[in-house]
């Protein structure tokens, strides 16, 4: 939910600033824009649109802010794009967040006639800092940040000082800390191209960058240590590679992924009495997962909530209870109101994370952090595999034993050979508006997952149902222009779930099955059968994502979405 990125230093910021905003686009996209200071003054381009209409219009200085926007308040435009300048043109903000109170604080800066120049509710930060500046921009961002509701990063420059001023109250910030240079950012992939020594800013601080100086202080003005941390991964890591898209690099990089991830270690002292799992979105699915595995595993009762329902149907927690959240970035809004809610009644928290010094996994009792490395593509792949496989780490670590599972590395590696033979699928499906995605049990966890990426990503209204369920109503939808993709391999379900696709097939329905490799009967009820390897009945989940995900990536590549960059989403979810 938008990218923010302030450069201060030798180098020119305008290149900096592009370069950084480009790798923040995945946090939003409709518009862009840049403030650079230069000859005592403020230089400004901002357009609705990506990041590369700015290439256009090049601006000098070396300090400067940037800002990539999803929009909440105001629709995308140029005027509605950031930064904002006061009206006298001596300060510029970026922000990233939501101001709640900004309708009254407008009314109370109109009275001082000011005039505004768009829609936002970030606009009223630069106003309220050129209200209260007396000479020390940082004193100002104070004063500002006493009057703010709800929840921001930003930065602030003015015309005359070579110094950028963050702060943050519930959106990430970070600093770089380079060398004759440093940069605040939304995130580290921002800056990993310049340093790999990054400090997270904390919830209530304010830190003021010159090119060889870091100062925090927090909102009661009180000095902090400034806490530098080594990034480990790399530049590489979170390039496209020769790949057409993120996305599909993200898919053809799991065979590492789940190499590192079956080496993550996951210990409990004591048995939780009841397990809660919070998520949003696609690692919702994962904690849907989650519930049937802990149950069936460790015998724990288990209940998944969606992180956005979580505290508003005021669950019932107890302390030896553990509520457990999963979350790629760890910056979800919903996800970690969760976990403050939790806090309240003084239940665990446990946070399986992929971002590595994220908001949700500094707030949690314990963390452990999914090796996924970073992912760019909106729609999860790579870190939605390594949360299903936490799950299983998870639900034998509550049983006091360790998750094994030889060869898959190999077997995720075979089941990648499949993407020539799914690309074909693709070609024939694509034009398909409709679909119903069906499984049972804890394949039904992977058949809202593979719904939830045809949606994302090919613009397509999928549905994903338990198998069973198809007869209580979604079956009146099947007929030959909606296809149904059925997730059957041979574990126990599956005579069941034959028969239901068989009710399918009886109402004209094509289908497309996903089933054990030898199967050949189930031939006789399906259009298309994608085959992936025999294992355990219960590790079919664990293959069942590559060929869904690859499925979603075709047919959106043959539709010719922008894949990496779905519209109306942004990868980060830090507003309610
Ligand atoms: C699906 C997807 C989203 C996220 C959801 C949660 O492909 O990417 O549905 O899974 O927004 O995000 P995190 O995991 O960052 O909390």
């Amino acid at each position: 939910m938008c990218g923010i990125i302030g450069y201060v230093g030798f180098k020119e910021a305008y290149d900096i600033i592009v370069t950084g905003l480009k790798q923040l686009e995945y946090r939003g996209y409709d518009s862009a824009g840049i403030c650079t200071q230069h000859s005592q003054s403020l230089h400004l381009v901002k357009y609705k649109g990506r990041v590369e209409n700015l290439q256009q219009s090049k601006i000098q200085g070396t300090l400067g802010i940037g800002h990539t926007r999803w929009a909440t308040h105001g629709k995308p435009s140029d005027n509605n794009a950031h930064p904002f300048v006061d009206s006298q043109n001596q300060f510029s903000i970026v922000h990233n967040g939501i101001i709640e109170n900004y309708l009254e604080l407008k009314e109370e800066l109109r009275k001082d006639h000011t005039q505004f120049t768009s829609d936002t509710d970030s606009e009223v930060i630069v106003h309220l800092i050129a209200k209260y500046y007396e000479g020390d921009l940082r004193d100002a961002v104070l004063k500002t940040t006493k009057r703010l509701q709800g929840s921001y990063a930003f930065c602030v420059i003015d015309k005359n000082h070579k110094e950028i001023i963050g702060a943050r109250n519930g959106s990430p910030l970070i600093i770089g800390v380079g060398k004759n240079e440093n940069f605040f950012a939304s995130d580290v992939s921002a800056v990993i191209e310049y340093t790999k020594e990054v400090i997270y800013l904390n919830d209530f601080e304010i830190a003021k960058i010159t090119k060889n100086f870091i100062d925090i202080i927090d909102f009661e003005g009180n000095n902090k240590p400034l806490a530098i941390q080594e990034v480990e991964w790399d530049i590489e890591q979170a390039q496209k590679q020769g790949y057409k898209h993120f996305m599909i690099k993200e898919i053809m990089e799991q065979p590492k992924v789940v190499e590192n991830q079956l080496k993550v270690q996951f210990d409990f002292g004591s048995k939780p009495k009841t397990v809660h799992i919070v998520a949003c979105g696609g690692a919702g699915f994962a904690g849907v997962l989650g519930e049937y595995l802990i149950e069936e595993i460790s015998k724990i009762p288990t209940k998944f909530y969606h992180g956005s329902e979580f505290r508003y149907r005021k669950p019932i927690l107890h302390e030896d209870d553990l509520v457990v959240a999963i979350s790629q970035s760890g910056e979800t809004a919903d996800t970690l109101a969760a976990i403050r809610k939790a806090k309240e009644s003084n239940t665990k928290t446990l946070a399986i994370i992929n971002v590595v010094g994220s908001t949700i996994a500094r707030e949690s009792d314990d963390v452990i952090y999914t090796r996924a490395g970073p992912e760019i593509s909106v729609a999860s792949t790579k870190a939605f595999l390594a949360q299903i496989l936490s799950m299983y780490q998870l639900a034998y670590a509550l049983k006091n034993e360790v998750f094994t599972f030889q060869d898959y590395k190999e077997i995720i590696e075979q089941l990648l050979q499949l993407d020539e033979q799914i690309k074909q699928l693709a070609e024939k499906y694509f034009k398909y508006q409709n679909f119903i995605y069906i499984g049972r049990n804890r394949n039904y966890a992977i058949a809202l997952e593979g719904a939830l990426k045809l949606k994302e990503i090919a613009y397509i209204h999928a549905e994903a149902y338990p198998s069973g369920e198809l007869k209580h109503g979604p079956l009146a939808l099947v007929s030959e222009d909606m296809p149904t993709f059925a997730i059957c391999p041979q574990d126990e379900f599956y005579e069941k779930n034959f028969s239901n696709i068989q009710e399918v097939k009886a109402r004209n329905g094509r289908v497309i099955s996903l089933a054990t490799e030898g199967d050949e009967k189930i031939n006789l009820i399906s259009d298309d059968v994608i085959y992936i390897p025999k294992v355990d009945s219960i590790l079919y989940p664990l293959l069942e994502t590559v060929p869904l995900h690859l499925f979603a990536y075709h047919i959106a590549n043959f539709r010719e979405n922008d894949i990496d960059k779905p519209r109306n989403l942004a990868k980060s979810v830090t507003v309610e």
